[in-house]
């Protein structure tokens, strides 16, 4: 959808033509010389409206407004989270009347966080899954106004969340694709689409090349399926060549069935979802491409399917991974870390400044901590407290997890040098033990996101979590960089 920003006094938005105006009404709230905002501070007075977030009035017809439509909108403290919180109950207004043209409108000055909020608030509240429906409902949402006292002070917050919008949206679309319309070769198309359309390099693997990398942890989980492996690689450049780059890993199993350790069939179709990591590697790049940050980034993304069938790798079968270390895979539905452990050891090849992995990793992350905060695990405290502040500036939020070698305790095998799985206690915790062996000598972080990349239930989908977390973060790598001297330059001689 579209966005645009606009200097707007409360007196020209309530001239604007559009399908809905709304105006945002903070804490505070003063009326100006103006029918508009007049009229919210009479309903203010009266007791009609509130400026609690979420609180609203609707007018119709309202004298001195040009719309017919107008929707006074508490936002509380005019801080991002109410700002969020208010917008996404514009939902189902914004999905089921005739609006086309929206203007967004605030008489106050929020913070430039807040108006990032608003926008995403706004591609959250309209988005519509259409892909595979024969007589979908379209988006009915095209273009919106965001008009504020003064544009110029908000334009890079906006711009930002412009792109994580455009972020979001893909890796919504791609996972929410059903299996069979998201294989693990379409998902490799997608990404060279994505790279040809935005002026990205790719390079898709197929089985024999991931063969002749020795990938055999990976390997072994597309084993039992009919649809061929990829391992897809994205190359952003935003930096000099000599910059070593972020690398942003996302397991992309387009389906986890388990395997021979067969999941049950109760929810099953959800791990259709399974390919959420890859999907928002995808939808940072589809940003990186719109914002062009200083910063140079190389996207991994193993991806195949984890089926039961004769060709299927058994309980017990020990493979050998890139690094190679010998795994016994004692349960077969522990596959994502099979996966990631191979595009971790690739990952050494670049050198890089960092590697955040990003995972549908574990039922126990999802015990943890719920939907709310994806699980944080990192080996590095600077790279931990970068990831954690752009979770909470980007409203996506994350939560630190610890690491202590004793939980690698129960990864041990008789059979080889290391086990998929420990027992049930702290899962999310073994899991990223595992994923540690395999990381080389550069910082590393691995988020679980398991309870965040989609929701269950009547909203099912995919949220595109935690594109927006990434984006924030990979902005903040390159401001830091921008100030720091650049790598391989001498250092002016002094006089
Ligand atoms: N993709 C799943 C994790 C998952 C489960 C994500 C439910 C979201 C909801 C992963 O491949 C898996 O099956 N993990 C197992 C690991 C276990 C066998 C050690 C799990 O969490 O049960
Ligand atoms: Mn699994
Ligand atoms: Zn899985």
């Amino acid at each position: 959808m579209d966005f645009e920003l606009k200097t707007l006094s409360p007196a020209a938005a309530g001239a604007q033509r559009c399908d809905l105006l709304v105006l945002l009404v903070a804490d505070g709230f003063a009326a100006g010389h103006d029918a508009l905002t007049t009229l919210a501070a009479v309903a203010l007075k009266q007791g009609d409206l509130h400026t609690r977030a979420g609180a609203s009035l609707q007018c119709y017809g309202a004298p001195g407004v040009a719309t017919r439509r107008l929707l006074l909108l508490g936002v509380g403290d005019g801080g991002a989270a109410a700002v969020r919180k208010a917008v996404l109950t514009l939902a189902p207004l914004l999905k089921a009347a005739a609006t086309k043209r929206l203007v967004l409108v605030t008489a106050q000055a929020l913070q430039p966080q807040a108006v990032g909020a608003a926008v995403r608030a706004l591609s959250e509240a309209s988005y519509v899954y259409t892909t595979t429906k024969n007589k979908p409902e379209p988006r009915l949402l095209a273009r919106a106004v965001l008009g504020v006292p003064d544009a110029a002070a908000v334009h890079d917050a906006f711009a930002t969340a412009a792109a994580v919008v455009a972020g979001v949206e893909f890796a919504r679309e791609w996972a929410n694709r059903p299996a069979n319309h998201a294989t693990p070769t379409r998902l490799g198309e997608a990404a060279r689409a994505l790279a040809r359309e935005r002026g990205l390099a790719c390079r898709l693997h197929g089985p024999a090349q991931v063969a002749k990398l020795g990938m055999g942890a990976f390997m072994a989980v597309a084993q039992g399926s009919s649809e061929p492996l990829r391992f897809i690689e994205l190359h952003y450049q935003g930096a000099p060549k000599g910059q070593a780059p972020v690398v942003l890993v996302g397991k992309g199993i387009t389906f986890d069935a388990g395997g021979i350790s067969l999941k049950p069939p109760a929810g099953m179709d959800e791990m259709k979802f399974d390919m959420g990591g890859a999907a928002s590697v995808l939808g940072t790049f589809r940003a990186l491409a719109q914002l062009r940050p200083r910063v140079n980034v190389v996207g991994l993304i193993p991806s195949c399917e984890n089926l039961p069938d004769g060709k299927a790798v058994k309980p017990g079968d020990v493979v050998t991974s890139m690094s190679g270390q010998t795994i016994e895979i004692l349960n077969t539905d522990a596959e994502g870390r099979l996966a990631l452990c191979d595009a971790l050891a690739y990952a050494a090849r670049f050198k890089p400044q960092a590697v955040v992995d990003l995972a549908t990793l574990t039922g126990a992350c999802v015990v943890a901590l719920g939907h709310v905060r994806s699980g944080l695990f990192a080996s590095d405290e600077a790279l931990a407290a970068r990831l954690q502040a752009a979770g909470d500036e980007a409203l996506d939020p994350c939560w630190r997890m610890p690491l202590d070698d004793e939980y690698a305790e129960g990864l041990k095998s008789a059979f080889a040098d290391v086990a998929n799985v420990a027992g049930r206690p702290a899962g999310a915790v073994t899991a990223a033990k595992f994923l540690q062996r395999f990381v080389g000598a550069f910082p590393w972080a691995h988020l679980d996101i398991a309870g965040t990349a989609w929701k269950t239930g009547s909203a099912k989908g995919a949220t595109g979590r935690p594109v927006a977390l990434l984006v924030h973060y990979l902005l903040g790598v390159a401001e830091a960089q921008r100030d720091a001297p650049q790598p391989g330059r001498r250092a002016p001689r002094a006089a």
